[in-house]
C-alpha cells in the first residue's frame, strides 16, 4: 500500500497566515499540521508516502520532512502546478503508485481515536473504501445517501440539499484503477477533478465501502481559522490530559518498530532543548527500560550516563 499526503491548495481562507507560509506546515497546538495526516498513514503501517505541494510549497516540506529516513519512512515529492483537485494526485502520483494500491489523505485532515483503518487497509483487497463522518454541515462536503439497509445510493458533492448529515472525510483507499478512473475524469464546473467522481465511478461499478467513523472518532479539518483555533485547543486539551503527545511521527516511529531506539535517540540529540523533546526524552526512558527490563525508578542507578546524556 502507498500513501499520498495531499498537501497543496492555496489556503484562501486561512489568509493572512498563508500569504508566506505553507498551510500544512502552520501549528496545532505543540505541532505543524501535516503530522497529524502523516502520522495517520504511519499508525496504518503506510511507509512509501508521497507529498504532493504547490511549485512554492513542496522545496519548504522538502527541506522541513526530508527523505522520510529519520522517521523510517521513504518520502518523495511530487509538484502540483495548479490545485486543479483532490483526484489529480493520482494522475501526477501515476509513477508512484505503480502497481500497487493507495491510500491518500488531505494534509489539513486531523483523525484521532480508533477507525478501524488498519483493518480496513487490510481487507482491503480491490474497489475502494471510503469513510461516513456525521457533521452539522453536510453541505461543505460530499454527502453520502445511504437506502434504509444502510447500502449507499449516492454520493454528491456539496449539495444543496444534503440527503443525509453523513459525509466524506479526507482519507480514500484505493485500488490501481484508481489511476485510470482519475486519467478519464472531466473537470468539474469549479473546474477541479473531483474526488467524488472517483467514489460515484467505484459506487456504479459496485465496488465501494463506506465504513461509518464511530461516536467515538474526532475528525477535524484545519482549513479556517476557526477550525484551525479549535484543531489546537482540542490537541491542547487531550495532550495535557494524557501527558501522551497526539502524532508524534518520532513516537509513532519507534514504538511500530520503523526505527532503532539508537536512532531515536539520534534524533533526540539533533533536536533543540524543548518540550517536544523533554516528551520524547520520557519515551526514551520508557522504552529503554523496558527492552532491559527495568524500572524506570531503578534507571538513574543502572544507567547514570543515560541520564546524563539525556
Ligand atoms: P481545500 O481546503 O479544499 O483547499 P485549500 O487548502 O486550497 O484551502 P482554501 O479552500 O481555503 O483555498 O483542500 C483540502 C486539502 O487538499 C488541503 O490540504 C489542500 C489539498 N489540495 C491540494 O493539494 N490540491 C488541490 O487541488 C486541492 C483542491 C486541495
Amino acid at each position: 500500500m502507498k500513501g499520498i499526503i495531499l498537501a497543496g491548495g492555496t489556503g484562501t481562507r486561512l489568509y493572512p497566515l498563508t500569504k508566506v507560509c505553507c498551510k500544512q506546515l502552520l501549528p496545532v497546538f505543540d505541532k505543524p499540521m501535516i503530522y497529524y495526516p502523516l502520522s495517520t498513514l504511519m499508525l496504518a503501517g503506510i511507509k512509501d508516502i508521497c507529498i504532493i505541494s504547490t511549485p512554492k510549497d513542496t522545496p519548504v516540506l522538502k527541506d522541513f520532512l526530508g527523505d522520510g529516513s529519520r522517521f523510517g519512512l521513504n518520502f518523495s515529492y511530487i509538484v502540483q502546478q495548479l490545485p486543479k483537485g483532490i483526484a489529480e494526485a493520482f494522475i501526477l502520483g501515476k509513477d508512484f503508485i505503480g502497481d500497487d494500491n493507495v491510500t491518500l489523505i488531505l494534509g489539513d485532515n486531523i483523525f484521532y481515536g480508533d477507525f478501524g483503518l488498519i483493518q480496513a487497509i487490510r481487507d482491503h483487497k480491490n474497489g475502494a473504501t471510503i469513510f461516513g463522518y456525521p457533521v452539522t454541515n453536510p453541505r461543505d462536503f460530499g454527502v453520502i445517501e445511504f437506502d434504509n439497509e444502510g447500502k449507499v445510493i449516492s454520493i454528491e458533492e456539496k449539495p444543496q440539499k444534503p440527503k443525509s448529515n453523513y459525509i466524506v472525510p479526507g482519507l480514500y483507499i484505493y485500488d490501481n484503477d484508481v489511476i485510470d478512473i482519475a486519467t478519464n475524469l472531466k473537470p468539474s464546473k469549479r473546474l477541479e477533478y473531483e474526488i467524488t467522481d472517483v467514489n460515484v465511478e467505484y459506487l456504479n461499478r459496485g465496488k465501494l465501502r463506506v465504513y461509518p467513523m464511530g461516536r467515538g472518532v474526532a475528525w477535524l479539518d484545519s482549513g479556517t481559522t476557526s477550525a484551525l483555533s479549535e484543531a489546537s485547543t482540542f490537541v491542547e486539551i487531550v495532550e495535557a490530559r494524557q501527558g501522551l503527545k497526539m502524532a508524534c511521527p518520532e513516537e509513532i516511529a519507534l514504538r511500530l518498530g520503523f526505527i532503532s531506539l539508537d536512532k531515536f535517540k539520534n534524533e533526540i540529540d539533533n533536536m533543540s532543548r524543548c518540550q517536544y523533546r523533554t516528551y520524547l526524552e520520557g519515551v526514551y526512558r520508557e522504552v529503554y527500560a523496558k527492552a532491559n527490563n527495568i524500572s524506570l525508578g531503578q534507571l538513574g542507578i543502572c544507567d547514570k550516563n543515560l541520564l546524563q546524556n539525556l
